[in-house]
């Protein structure tokens, strides 16, 4: 588990609550992903923004910690869809040895990020987020380790680049509203 932008967000105003404050929300928005894609060259700010307002649509409690449960919700969606595609692409017949392996490789590590999931926002949700920090690191590291097993072998072309990449970012944005409460 890498440290992930811990101790970035301590000047942050942390009882930010959105009650109906629909432009309190899109600033909140747009300065927690300015925080994010400036310290993280890998996250895209429109794909973060898009992201938070999505999930801002489902969250109920109107709140920062209801703002981090709904993104992990949206990362199960994700995850859950990744698995499915995973599942197609084994489907195929004559399947090249080593990519069939980086594909069931790919598919265990995502069906172990369900569970992470879930304990992610258990622990989120009960204010343990140094918990909820170590489950969706791992997601996280399943993004890359995923990725990395096609790029070990020369010539291999991974079929999931896009998937992982966005299953990266997410767990970015995810990981900096977890450190905003830590
Ligand atoms: C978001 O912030 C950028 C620069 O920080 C600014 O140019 C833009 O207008 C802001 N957008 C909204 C919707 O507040
Ligand atoms: C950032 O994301 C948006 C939408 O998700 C996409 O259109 C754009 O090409 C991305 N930019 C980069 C630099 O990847
Ligand atoms: C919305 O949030 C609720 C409660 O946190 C969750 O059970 C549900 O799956 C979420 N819906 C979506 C579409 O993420
Ligand atoms: C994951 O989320 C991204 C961005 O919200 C979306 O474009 C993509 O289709 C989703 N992938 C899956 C497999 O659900």
């Amino acid at each position: 588990m890498r440290p992930f932008l811990s101790c970035l967000f301590f000047s942050l105003t942390f009882a930010l609550y959105f009650h109906g404050a629909y432009g309190a929300a899109v600033s909140f928005i747009n300065e927690t992903c300015t925080r994010i894609a400036s310290n993280d060259p890998n996250v895209n700010f429109t794909f973060c923004v898009t992201t938070l307002q999505v999930a801002m649509k489902n969250n109920s409690l109107g709140s920062l910690e209801g703002l981090g449960l709904a993104t992990m919700n949206l990362m199960k969606t994700n995850v859950s869809g990744i698995i499915f595609q995973i599942k197609n692409l084994l489907n195929q017949q004559g399947l090249e040895p080593y990519h069939r392996n980086c594909l069931l490789d790919c598919h265990d590590l995502y069906l172990d990020s369900v569970d992470a999931l879930d304990v992610a926002s258990q622990s989120f949700g009960s204010k343990r987020y140094f918990d909820a920090n170590i489950q969706v690191s791992a997601v996280m590291d399943a993004s890359t380790t995923c990725e990395d097993g096609f790029s070990e072998k020369e010539g291999e072309v991974s079929p999931l680049t896009s998937m992982n990449n966005v299953m990266f970012q997410l767990c970015a944005i995810a990981l900096s509203i977890t450190n905003m409460f830590e």
